[in-house]
């Protein structure tokens, strides 16, 4: 037996422990150790029943990722947990901590399932772009139904261990001692009971058959060319049409499909992605400064939204507005948000109320006195910026950090209004920022360490994907959207339509395309940016003023009813304008352009190629620290689909050579634009794709 799984025996009762931190994976030396421990446990004449435990943190928390790709070795999962399911005497399993995929299978497949009171169940391996392969589409429906199982099986997000119990899916919660309830429960327990015979979840087949034409018409709709979705709901058909044997192999392959493809490779590249972006050199050569009080300079979109971010991660927050009325507004902008969630029943008065206790207001900055971290969200002005950041320095406690939301400015134009610099970064939250995940942390030159492990520790507190970025206009985001951007202005003035642009990009995956993103973030933001930018633009490149005349109408998007697309009556969704056509139109004719069609191919090649073109001059300039930092802020931040792997991801399984034959012939068209990056070019010369550089 390997050291990952022991075998031990507390009276007449087997205790199979797994021990393979951090979350005991059941990589195949688990694998194999669990299988001959159950196998020695059954055939031992004193043992009366099994406990299968996980040591430390966590019940396993799923097959071991890292496998994937490399060819699966023996014994297989679902051979394991028919093993166990199998066997003479009762098994049971003790969960705490996080039992996931593979590991709330090997649940699924004992005869009993006991777990503390704060355990997590779930089948997540939607989000790697697979179909729980272990018996899970099998079993689940079998245990709670068709549109439980869906919903954890779509979701892919873990339930309670209380819902769970409800859904016949555990037996039986304890608070405390996991092990020593888990050997009485096994104790009194004289009788095998198997997942595959219950029938209690297929009992009711019309509603059976209403949830999974539910779940079809959802994942046709929200999860939109995906593959794995559609196998589940095919795995879970299968249990009202074939045997428990049959509807096994049947998701066997379906998991191997998945395995196969390029969605779950893609999935799977971001997972690994989002946990090595928070892996920075700073992190790890100093520990963060305390943190335990946070302060909030602005209660406009981003301070309000920074501030629910802070508080639903239990950090108070003291928020600095210029005069009473704004603070009013600013506190307003916080509650907002509860009394949403209220209005919708997600959470009781009561919450609210613990979590708005949390929240001090004031318009006098001597309140951020006790405050180790300032986070700045006031207009995107410099002088105003400077300004608040020379009061901050007057009140702010020695060893405060103090971080600036600006989307463009030069972080050190802002620090040097403090007399220390080095303690000053930026934190650029996304808009909402209670919501979305993405946080790029500014990293300035003279920056001390453990300021940045400051910045790295608050992303993880508040639940975000952190990714380091180096202090240069825009970023790494909004310096790779700049330029795509433009691209697509490119092709609009060229022929294409922003409807047929925003289509394609669509089809790729998006969520939306990239005019109806405008709309939704105001036209003006852009239009304003572009004015201040005239001076020192570089009279060569091409400059498409197609948005400014839009906007010269006064139409900025969503929020004036109309921008690109037409918003009647609040709709969320715009409409065509032909108006806007007639704009273009217009624009065209004033340079002498004549339209020609654009395919959703090429419209996709010359987005994607605008994107990894300046994606790696961010690398060259070491902006990013690598590729697959880029992956994490597109897929995190712009809505690139996760199921392609982000854009250095999707460029290497697009062919880099490829690629950089597209740019130079777009070159012959315009050489100011597009210009090859030299990284990419070494790169290929070098034979080498991004993934070598991760
Ligand atoms: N395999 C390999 N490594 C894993 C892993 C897994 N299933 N789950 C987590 N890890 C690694 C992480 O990469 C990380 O490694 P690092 O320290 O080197 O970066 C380390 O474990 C800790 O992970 P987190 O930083 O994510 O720790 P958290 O405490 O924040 O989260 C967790 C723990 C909730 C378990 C989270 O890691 C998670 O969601 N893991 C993935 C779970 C999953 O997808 N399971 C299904 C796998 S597929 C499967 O089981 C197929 C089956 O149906 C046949
Ligand atoms: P906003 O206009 O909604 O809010 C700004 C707030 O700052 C207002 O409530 C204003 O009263 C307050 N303020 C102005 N001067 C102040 C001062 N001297 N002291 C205290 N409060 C003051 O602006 P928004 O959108 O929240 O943007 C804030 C910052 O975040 C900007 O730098 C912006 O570039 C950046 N940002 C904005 C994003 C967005 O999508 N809106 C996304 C990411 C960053």
């Amino acid at each position: 037996m390997s050291d990952l799984v022991t075998l031990s025996k507390s009276g007449t009762v087997a205790i199979v422990e797994i021990n393979n931190p951090p979350v005991n994976a059941l990589g195949q030396a688990v694998r194999k150790g669990l299988l001959d421990a159950v196998k020695q446990a059954e055939a031992d004449p004193e043992v009366t029943a099994i406990v299968i435990i996980g040591a430390g943190r966590t019940f396993p928390a799923g097959a071991d990722i890292k496998e994937f790709g490399r060819p699966m070795e023996d014994p297989h999962l679902p051979d394991v947990i028919d093993q166990i399911e199998n066997c003479a005497k009762p098994v049971v399993a003790a969960l705490h901590g996080t039992a996931l995929g593979g590991g709330f299978e090997i649940a699924l497949g004992s005869h009993y399932r006991i777990a503390l009171s704060d355990t997590r169940v779930g089948l997540p391996e939607i989000h790697l772009g697979l179909i729980p392969g272990a018996g899970g589409t099998q079993r689940v429906p079998r245990l709670c139904g068709a549109e439980m199982a869906l919903g954890i099986m779509l979701k892919g997000t873990p339930i309670s261990a209380q819902a769970a119990n409800a859904a016949g899916l555990i037996d039986c919660i304890v608070e405390s001692d996991l092990l020593d309830a888990a050997l009485t429960y096994a104790s009194q327990l004289t009788q095998v009971r198997r997942t595959r015979d219950e029938t209690r979840g297929l009992t009711d087949e019309p509603a059976y058959r209403a949830a999974l034409a539910a779940a079809e018409n959802m994942a046709n709709k929200r999860m939109r060319g995906q593959i794995a979705p559609l196998q589940i709901i095919a795995c879970v058909k299968a249990t009202l049409e074939k045997t428990f044997d049959e509807g096994r192999l049947y998701e066997r392959d379906c998991f191997f499909d998945c395995l196969a493809s390029e969605q779950s490779k893609g999935m799977i590249h971001a997972f690994f992605a989002e946990r090595a972006s928070a892996k920075v050199p700073e992190a790890g050569r100093a520990q963060p400064r305390p943190l335990n009080i946070l302060g909030v300079v602005g209660g406009g979109t981003m301070g309000a939204g920074i501030t629910v971010a802070a508080l639903n991660s239990g950090l108070p927050v003291t928020m600095i507005e210029r005069d009473d009325d704004s603070l009013k507004r600013g506190r307003t902008n916080v509650e907002k948000v509860y009394d949403r969630l209220l209005a919708k029943g997600r959470i009781t008065h009561d919450h609210k109320a613990s979590v708005m206790a949390l929240y001090t207001g004031s318009t006098d900055y001597a309140d951020l006195c006790d405050a180790d971290m300032v986070i700045e969200a006031v207009f995107e002005r410099l002088d105003v910026k400077r300004e608040v950041f020379t009061q901050l320095d007057k009140v702010m406690k020695p060893s405060a950090v103090f971080a600036s939301n600006t989307s463009y400015i030069d972080i050190d134009h802002i620090s040097s209004a403090t007399g220390r610099p080095n303690q000053v970064l930026g934190l650029h939250f996304f808009s909402p920022a209670n919501i979305m995940k993405l946080l790029e942390i500014v990293v300035p030159k003279g920056v001390a360490d453990d300021v940045v492990a400051t910045g790295f520790a608050l992303a993880k507190r508040l639940g975000k994907v952190p990714v380091r970025s180096g202090n240069s206009a825009g970023f790494i985001g909004n310096r790779i959207l700049g330029k795509y951007g433009m691209c697509a202005a490119h092709m609009m003035e060229d022929g294409a339509t922003p409807y047929e642009i925003d289509a394609a990009i669509y089809a790729f995956g998006y969520p939306m395309g990239i005019h109806a993103m405008y709309d939704l973030a105001g036209l003006d933001i852009g239009w304003d940016n572009r004015k201040s930018a005239a001076p020192t633009r570089n009279p060569a490149e091409r400059d498409v003023q197609i948005s400014d005349r839009i906007c010269e109408h006064g139409w900025f998007g969503q929020k004036t009813g109309r921008g690109f697309y037409l918003y009647p009556q609040g709709a969320r969704i715009g409409t065509p304008d032909p108006k806007v056509l007639t704009i273009i139109e217009a624009e065209r004719a004033l340079k002498g352009i004549t339209p020609r069609s654009f395919s959703y191919e090429e419209i996709m090649e010359r987005y994607m190629a605008a994107m990894v073109n300046e994606a790696c001059e961010v690398l060259r300039e070491a902006v990013a620290l690598k590729p697959s930092d880029i992956d994490v802020t597109f897929i995190q931040g712009y809505g690139f689909p996760r199921f392609r792997g982000g854009p250095m991801k999707y460029a290497d399984g697009y062919g880099l050579g490829k690629m950089l034959d597209n740019i130079r012939a777009y070159e012959t068209e315009d050489p100011v634009f597009w210009k090859p990056s030299p990284l990419l070019v070494d790169l290929i010369a070098a034979g080498h794709t991004f993934e070598d550089l991760n």
